[in-house]
């Protein structure tokens, strides 16, 4: 990765008696950032950001999100121009390479993601270790982490063909081991890939075909399931993006790293919202219910939160939301569910939210999590596979984001500092003393 930051002038500091000029640097899109590199040397002084909600982490091409604007570009292309026009496989294509592919890029690279979507046979038996009404997040974590040893020699992070490499196994095995966790909950047999169907019929396959009857792909669930996959594949230094890069950042294993960011999305203020959101909504019932509730996600003492709403860096709309409400309606109607109950629910708590003091003050709108729950379960997937799918897309994202980080000619370990407030320096004390 060639470093692209432009000199946007110098920021002056003074502390504690020292004026110091630290470089300040813009890029293509966004805020001019301060490079507090050499803050420490010069001044004695850490700078602190709990949550890093001021703090740049690192240099990225990848994903470019716009807050206040509600943007979101992968490579400089907008999501809502993606999501019509392009594909999951493609859009990975552009996230790894930078560049839209030619048919012949795009064909290569596909026939090389379906020659790898098999598992290793013991990889199967890995499944056995664990109870049948186990967390599918927490099988993929350790699915996951445990494919660094079927595969020692990705250790090589510096061997750019061995990240190829590594980077199309885990695109393509990411669905087959994912699917196996739901088909272990299920207790049904696990279904083999089938290379000759697409990435997002392939998924669909391996996890609703069962053997006792032929199962017939809706090409509308498809196109929404390779929807679902392109919304969620990247999002700039997102909390399991952060992981995989710090774990990455010591020269880990990079499916260790991968597994390390399956484990961070599972939170419920992260990936795992997704679940969290179906599951309230679900709670919530009927829309008689829906004042009361948004009145407690008003109130902090009640403990409850809008699952779906609300946004670290999206203080308008999620572009990927509005993308997902409108699969949501295809996906209710191939299903004939207009009046899925759930939807109605979900409308009118997005309603009520987005004309709330409350809400408005405090910018809070539908994430890409809000909508996306009801189009899962009306495709059929069990609630608690709603993270594992968003893990499956993001697949793409983290290793992208791995890769670059490696190649970036700054890039150190990662190793943040912090200010103590601990007990002062003290002598033991003996046992009798104490
Ligand atoms: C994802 O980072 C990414 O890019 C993530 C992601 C990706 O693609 O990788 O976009 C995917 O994780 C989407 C977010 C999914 N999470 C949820 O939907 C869970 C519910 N939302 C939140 O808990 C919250 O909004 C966060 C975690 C998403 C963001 O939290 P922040 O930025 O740390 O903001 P905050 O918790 O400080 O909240 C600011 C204020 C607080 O009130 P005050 O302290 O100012 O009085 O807003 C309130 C919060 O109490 N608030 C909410 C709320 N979210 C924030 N109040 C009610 N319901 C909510 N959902």
């Amino acid at each position: 990765m060639e470093n692209k930051v432009k000199n946007a002038g110098t920021a002056r500091l003074e502390v504690a008696g020292r004026t110091v000029d630290l470089p300040v640097y813009s890029g293509t899109h966004g805020p001019n950032v301060i490079d507090i590199r050499k803050l420490y040397a010069e001044t004695d002084h850490f700078t602190l950001d709990p949550g890093f909600t001021s703090t740049g982490s690192c240099e990225s091409q990848i994903t470019f999100i716009d807050g206040d604007e509600g943007i979101l570009l992968h490579r400089g292309y907008p999501i809502e121009q993606l999501a019509e026009k392009s594909n999951y496989l493609e859009l990975c294509y552009l996230l790894l390479n930078g560049e839209l592919p030619s048919k012949t890029q795009f064909d290569t690279f596909s026939n090389e993601v379906r020659n790898h979507t098999l598992l290793h046979t013991q990889q199967d038996k890995f499944f056995e270790g664990f109870r049948r009404d186990s967390h599918p997040m927490a099988m993929l974590t350790g699915a996951v982490g445990g494919m660094a040893a079927f595969y020692p020699g990705a250790m090589g992070n510096e061997d750019p063909e061995e990240r190829r490499i590594s980077s199309i196994r885990l695109i393509s095995k990411m669905p087959t081991i994912a699917a196996r966790c739901m088909k272990y909950n299920l207790g049904q047999r696990f279904v083999d890939p089938q290379n000759k169907l697409s990435y997002s019929e392939n998924f669909l396959n391996m996890c609703f075909s069962v053997t006792a009857e032929d199962y017939e792909i809706n090409p509308i669930l498809a196109r929404a399931m390779d929807r679902f996959f392109m919304l969620h594949a990247d999002h700039e230094q997102n909390a399991s993006t952060s992981t995989v890069r710090l774990v990455a950042s010591s020269g880990a294993h990079p499916f260790a790293a991968i597994a390390a960011g399956v484990a961070s999305l599972w939170g419920p203020s992260h990936g795992g919202a997704n679940e969290a959101a179906l599951r309230q909504l679900r709670e919530i019932g009927s829309l008689d219910k829906v004042p009361e509730f948004v009145k407690m996600a008003k109130d902090k003492s009640s403990g409850i939160r809008l699952m779906g709403f609300g946004h670290r860096v999206y203080k308008n709309y999620d572009p990927r939301a509005k993308v997902m409400q409108k699969t949501c309606y295809e996906v209710l109607d191939a299903l004939d569910l207009h009046d899925h109950p759930l939807l109605k629910v979900a409308m009118e708590l997005e309603r009520i939210a987005l004309q709330d003091e409350y809400f408005i003050e405090k910018k809070l709108y539908p994430n890409v999590d809000f909508y996306s729950g009801i189009i899962l379960e009306a495709m059929g997937f069990p609630t608690k596979m709603f993270t594992v799918l968003f893990a499956v897309a993001r697949t793409v994202g983290w290793i992208a984001q791995l890769s670059e980080m490696l190649e970036d000619p700054t890039q150190k370990i990662g190793r943040p500092r912090q200010i103590y407030t601990g007990a002062a320096m003290r002598d033991y004390a003996p046992i009798t003393h104490r």
